[in-house]
């Protein structure tokens, strides 16, 4: 799934706008991969690496449809390709290790082809210690770049391409929004849709604001009619992508709220389902609670996460709400949402939390359907960092495991509940372990899978539960 560009006019200069500019360089490249093809006998192949969350996931998407417009093929691994990119992550510290890790492996492989060009790109990019650290040790990196100009690739790498020089460009400031560039999809029915770009929250552990700058929201015009040309190409579901999507809207000249945008996608022809994340306890207004109940195709799950349960931590995380505060929007989301699956992040470990009695408790009022559960990371350069009350690995390691052992045990009731009854499941693909199944969510993002014909992919069918794990549910496609 592809889309592709109307014809670029290459004779009459460098165009200063974007996308053309992009698009521009994008022609020239073409050129020098149709050459080299020629003169090696094959297809020139990339490989774009991700590394983190949802919203690189989807920058991903980007990265790759620019490539395969240039005329790059897909590589099947890293080590057959001729362009390979690694989009990085540094929320926690293991996600730079991890980059780090794979980076020392494409030494000798750079040492053994030379031509293959390697690139650098996201969050982890966006601090100088990394950069210094890329060009003192890593020196065979070609072209590093960061967040803000994801869509300058085209560019960069048509002057590492025809200078031979290491291309490093890093900005900062306010990013620009660049619209209608190519991108892929990773799925033929559903896709992610950025809002908004970048988080203004500051919450006191995270790198995130740093190195995904200040928040920008996309016209709500733009993400109507990108939604429009996905569901003229087939897709029904769309994830609205933000790091904080209830505060949506901030900064653009018309006045739009996040409650308001879910009724326009709502009123979008051939959609079927809406979900967003991520969703931060101090902007969830009634006004979006409302929309969520009378908005048809928004999915009846909410990801939000609450991180930790104490209070006195809550304010040292600047999470601006308190126990109460969170779970009395839980109380209101199942008073006016039935049904709704609700799921969390939970971080353990931050300075000063030597307990996770809090924590628990919330879980266990809560009842999450989902949590994605963390070790704290001192990242530096957040206000965290210089915390004096650092905590003992090994008490977080054990606060860990009950918050994980209560997420779990939660879950696998949830999951147990469903048993025999009967769910709206969206047919997504053919299950990954057996192939004889479908795999697909039900509304509240649980994932299913089940027995059902290939030909029910894209649509949404009707599934009894007829077994469940802590992680995923078994069924069986009901007959109408
Ligand atoms: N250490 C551990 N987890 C973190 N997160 C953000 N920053 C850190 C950190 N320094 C988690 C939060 C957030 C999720 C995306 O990553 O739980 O919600
Ligand atoms: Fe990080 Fe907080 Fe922004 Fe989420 S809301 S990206 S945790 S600063």
């Amino acid at each position: 799934m592809y889309t592709t560009h109307s014809e670029v006019d290459t004779g009459s200069g460098v165009p200063v706008k974007e996308p053309q500019r992009q698009l521009y360089y994008i022609e020239l490249i073409k050129d020098i991969i149709n050459k080299k093809e020629n003169e090696t006998g094959r297809k020139q192949l990339m490989y774009v690496n991700t590394f983190g969350c949802q919203m690189n996931a989807h920058d991903s998407e980007k990265l790759e449809g620019m490539l395969l417009e240039m005329g790059y093929g897909r590589a099947e691994k890293e080590t057959e390709a001729d362009f390979i990119i690694y989009n990085t992550c540094c929320v926690r510290e293991n996600a730079e290790n991890k980059v780090y890790g794979n980076l020392g492996m494409l030494k000798p492989y750079k040492k053994k082809k030379p031509d293959t060009i390697i690139a650098l790109c996201g969050c982890m990019m966006q601090q100088s210690s990394v950069t210094d650290t890329i060009r003192s040790k890593y020196s065979f990196v070609d072209i590093v770049f960061g967040t803000y100009n994801l869509y300058r690739l085209p560019e960069l790498l048509y002057s590492r391409l025809t200078s031979g020089e290491q291309v490093c460009e890093i900005m900062t400031g306010r990013g620009e929004i660049v619209e209608n560039l190519p991108s892929v999809r990773h799925f033929r029915y559903k896709a992610s849709v950025n809002i908004m770009y970048g988080c203004d929250n500051f919450c006191s552990y995270c790198i995130v604001p740093y190195v995904r700058g200040r928040e920008r929201s996309r016209r709500p015009e733009d993400i109507i009619a990108e939604i429009k040309s996905l569901v003229a190409d087939g897709v029904c579901e769309v994830t609205l992508l933000g790091q904080n999507v209830n505060s949506y809207g901030k900064g653009l000249e018309e006045k739009i709220s996040f409650a308001e945008l879910l009724r326009l996608v709502n009123d979008i022809d051939g959609i079927k389902r809406i979900r967003f994340m991520t969703s931060h306890p101090k902007d969830l207004s009634d006004e979006l609670i409302y929309a969520m109940r009378d908005c048809k195709k928004v999915c009846r799950h909410i990801h939000l996460p609450f991180q930790a349960g104490n209070n006195d931590i809550l304010r040292r995380m600047n999470r601006h709400y308190t126990k109460e505060d969170y779970l009395g929007l839980v109380e209101k989301l199942r008073e006016n949402i039935p049904d709704i699956g609700i799921t969390t992040d939970i971080m353990v470990g931050f300075p000063g939390e030597y307990n996770v009695d809090d924590t628990l408790d919330i879980i266990r009022k809560a009842r999450f359907s989902g949590a994605f559960t963390f070790i704290y990371s001192k990242r530096n350069g957040t206000p965290a960092a210089v915390m004096e009350d650092q905590v003992d690995p090994a008490a977080v390691k054990k606060n860990f495991d009950s918050v994980l052992g209560e997420v779990n045990r939660i879950c696998a009731e949830l999951n147990l509940e469903k048993v025999g009854k009967v769910f709206e499941v969206l047919a997504e693909g053919v299950c990954g372990q057996d192939e004889r199944l479908l795999s697909g969510r039900l509304e509240d993002n649980t994932l299913i899978h089940f027995e059902g014909d290939h030909s029910l992919i894209g649509s949404i069918v009707n599934v009894r539960v007829t077994e469940s794990r802590i992680f995923y549910l078994m069924g069986k496609q009901e007959d109408l």
